[in-house]
């Protein structure tokens, strides 16, 4: 093929106070009653109620789900569907990081396709558009909002299922740093390092294209220079905003160059252990990097002149260390744990690989790794 296709949301609102828009973007699709999709925890903080008070203001009516879990399963999914049927909803607006995105993404496109999930486990599986999606992004990370991909945790095989679905993209991508603000510290440093994790898969991807290294590249700069700001004080307007707008590149980034083998193995430490996403890719990214290091110098070099060092008397492979101790300090300085402080046990390291190398995200890896590969990263991350 010698072309390339881009995914990305319908419409896109950010900045501060783009929720006030939500209302006048429904007027475009004819929305009648949104089925809100979201957690108990952003129930509990208020930032539900920023959404609820602009429909509210407008007159336009809702119903609420808010069981969603973090890594949701195949049940959460079903719960939410049938809460969409009951309510006679017509709409979906997600609220919340990638897993109450992901939900609602599942459930616009159950909606108008029928049948169940695992129906959808793979690449463009669905026929028709799902019904109208709002994605209200709270975290500063996941890209849920911009991309045709979801993940939904398969609870009896334990494995989590990607689905890449165009069908399932947002006709109204949001983010607002005003919503951001509550997220706590530990949160605004994972969900960060799955939008770093983002761009620096996208950038060195096998379907990267020129689109996707321009976005890729800006992302890199902005959470290099914003993220530790936006975890030390989440009331920091300035970092929380260019952090939205970094997650939204990498999201973007990644929705059209594919990933690679951080996010294969982190989706397994997701599935098999629940450990929080973005905790798995940082924990993984610099053992992942240093594995894919041969097979991709110069875009290591590129990432390493981003995060704003002096390349020109290094060689690519040493600027490209560059590149990863820094990564190494940032998350020493924003909190990110070891992956034995994790639930991961090393006796579990060959099913994870084997699972890892079914992933969406490897055939996209710069390095074709084996199955013995995989283990030696997860290892290398564990012994460290
Ligand atoms: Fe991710």
């Amino acid at each position: 093929m010698n072309f390339k296709e881009l995914y990305q949301p319908v419409h896109t609102i950010i900045g501060e106070g783009c929720i006030n828009e939500i209302p006048r973007h429904v007027d475009h699709f004819g929305g009648k009653k949104a089925l809100i999709v979201t957690d108990e925890g952003l129930v509990q903080i208020g930032t539900v109620k920023m959404v609820t008070d602009v429909l509210d203001k407008a007159g336009r009516p809702y119903a609420i789900f808010s069981d969603v879990k973090p890594n949701p399963t195949v049940s959460i999914v079903n719960q939410a569907k049938a809460a969409y049927d009951r309510e006679n909803c017509d709409y979906i607006i997600g609220i919340g990081g990638g897993s109450p995105i992901d939900v609602a993404k599942a459930v616009s496109i159950l909606a108008t396709n029928g049948g169940k999930i695992e129906d959808y486990n793979g690449l463009e599986l669905s026929e028709k558009k799902g019904q109208p999606l709002i994605a209200v992004n709270t975290t500063a990370g996941t890209g849920s909002e911009v991309t045709r991909a979801f993940v939904v945790t398969d609870e009896v095989r334990k494995s989590k299922m990607l689905m890449v679905d165009s069908n399932s993209l947002a006709y109204l991508a949001v983010n607002d740093p005003t919503m951001m603000v509550g997220m706590p510290p530990a949160l605004t440093a994972a969900t960060g390092m799955d939008a770093l994790t983002h761009a620096i898969e996208a950038y060195v991807a096998n379907s990267r294209c020129p689109f996707t290294d321009g976005i890729a590249l800006e992302a890199i700069r902005l959470i290099g220079q914003y993220l530790e700001r936006a975890v030390k004080d989440g009331t920091d307007m300035e970092a929380r905003t260019n952090m939205c707008w970094a997650q939204y590149m990498g999201g973007l980034a990644f929705s059209n160059a594919g990933l690679g083998m951080v996010h294969a193995m982190a989706h397994q430490l997701g599935g098999f252990y629940d450990t929080l996403h973005g905790v798995a890719n940082a924990i993984l990214l610099p053992y992942v990097m240093k594995y894919n290091l041969p097979s991709c110098p110069e875009r290591y070099a590129d990432v390493a002149q981003t995060f704003g060092f002096d390349v020109s008397k290094l060689t690519k492979t040493q600027a490209a260390y560059a590149a990863i101790l820094y990564i190494e300090e940032l998350e020493k300085t924003i909190g990110i744990p070891k992956l034995s402080d994790t639930a991961f046990k090393p006796a579990d390291v060959e099913e994870l690989s084997k699972n890892a190398m079914k992933d969406t995200g490897m055939p996209e890896n710069p390095r074709k790794a084996t199955v013995e590969d995989v283990e030696k990263v997860f290892l290398n991350a564990y012994f460290a």
